[in-house]
């Protein structure tokens, strides 16, 4: 069965001998895109190439780079837990900058290239280099300013692609982009293979400013993303993601703990996302970036408890992820230092959630109406330090729901508390 670590390789090799710059990762923390908390896509580092802020020739020799990129979504940590969302994963990514030459997927070279060689490519490595089958694709057709993409429609019927599995989509689903406030964006295509997407293909036609304003950008590039989790699984043949030889070594750890699937898989998915965080520098705070960090190292202690999991469990775990990944990222190599720092805010919340954990099972009861749920909440917060999504995440396993009104509740004590400490500040 093929690893994870041959997949590397033969993605970036494919890309390379088509002209492309193998360009390492950048951090999680952006280093010059304010407009962004952490990196979420493997574009970002490369933002200033598509708007020719920065030219790609002058930097990397040609107009084509590859890379694997480190990502880190804040908007699904809720979902982590079912069986396919992920804090931090990695993308597999081509991309091109500048003017456009032939555009001939027999052109080996150096010169920036659009949708019909990123098509071809694709098609060539997923079902060639890779032995899968696509299901079906996706192209953009149509909406507001911006036309059905039927160039892309038209390549993959050359490619021997039925109208019936080309299928058209919105706004919604094809359309990528910016990242934060303003920047490169436009229409996709998108692969599906075992009913997953597993590649984005996206065509940079346009910029979007901070009104939401299209602007045709002076030369169109593209930028594709495939998630290495997702591809694993099709490629291994997993259940999930969780079974594929990216998890494995953590989770024959902790299958020798609990068969709840849920548990295990937050605490692998923010253990590997902390790791991964810490190593490139950042420290758990009260604030922005920082706060994910706490946030998930916080959430990974709960489950931890609940599984009875050890500190040295948890160093196993740290050494195991390590293991896996610092040939890629060398940056994991700081062991003693990445402990540290997990360990150290990990004792520092012990004290408040054992306390948290006990004042919830005494205040919390099922029949609570929304609006005292808010209240007792609140409380939690204000008297014990248990921060909210701690409890929300207590009352989810209670199967006791948090709506609207709860957190409306919630947020007026909050607002009023926050006036209070003010008042008595100033
Ligand atoms: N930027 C696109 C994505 O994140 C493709 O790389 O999906």
């Amino acid at each position: 069965m093929i690893k994870s670590e041959e997949v590397r390789k033969i993605f970036l090799d494919f890309f390379a001998r088509r002209g492309h710059k193998i360009v390492s990762s950048s951090s999680l923390i952006p280093y010059d895109d304010p407009s962004v908390l952490l990196t979420t896509a493997g574009m970002q580092q490369f933002k200033k190439y598509y708007t020719r802020e920065k030219d790609a020739l002058k930097d990397f020799g040609t107009q084509r780079t590859t890379s694997i990129q480190k990502c880190f979504r804040t908007t699904d940590i809720d979902e982590v837990g079912d069986e396919r969302h992920l804090t931090f994963f990695e993308m597999l990514g081509n991309f091109s900058f500048g003017p456009v030459g032939t555009d001939d997927p027999e052109d080996f070279g150096i010169v920036g290239y659009f949708k019909k060689s990123a098509i071809y490519w694709a098609h060539e490595l997923i079902t060639k280099e890779f032995g899968l089958k696509i299901d079906y694709v996706t192209v953009f057709g149509g909406e507001e300013n911006v036309p059905f993409d039927e160039e892309s429609f038209k390549f993959w019927q050359n490619l021997g692609f039925s109208q019936d599995k080309i299928l058209k989509k919105g706004r919604e689903d094809n359309f990528w982009g910016p990242t934060g406030d303003e920047g490169p964006c436009g229409p996709t295509t998108e692969i599906y293979v075992d009913g997953l997407e597993i590649w984005n293909l996206v065509f940079n036609e346009y910029y979007q400013d901070k009104n939401k304003n299209l602007k045709k950008l002076e030369f169109p590039g593209v930028d594709t993303g495939m998630g290495l989790e997702r591809l694993m699984k099709v490629l291994q043949k997993t259940p999930t993601i969780f079974e594929t030889d990216l998890f494995l070594p953590l989770k024959e750890v902790l299958d020798k703990f609990s068969d709840n699937e849920r548990r295990k898989r937050i605490i692998m998915d923010h253990l590997r996302g902390s790791v991964f965080l810490i190593a490139d520098g950042l420290y758990p705070s009260n604030l922005e970036r920082g706060y994910v960090l706490r946030r998930i190292l916080r959430r990974l202690r709960l489950h931890a408890k609940f599984l009875n999991l050890t500190f040295d469990i948890l160093e196993e775990l740290i050494k195991k992820t390590i293991e896996k990944y610092s040939e890629f990222y060398p940056e994991l190599k700081n062991f003693e230092k990445i402990k540290s720092i997990f360990f150290e805010e990990l004792n520092n919340f012990e004290n408040t959630l054992n306390r948290g954990l006990r004042e919830f099972e005494k205040l919390i009861k099922e029949n609570d109406s929304p609006e005292i749920l808010g209240e007792k909440v609140f409380l939690l917060y204000t008297s014990y330090g248990l921060p909210k999504e701690i409890s929300l995440e207590l009352l989810k396993e209670k199967g006791i729901l948090w709506d609207n009104n709860s957190e409306k509740v919630y947020q007026e004590l909050f607002k009023e508390h926050q006036l209070i400490s003010k008042g008595n500040n100033g």
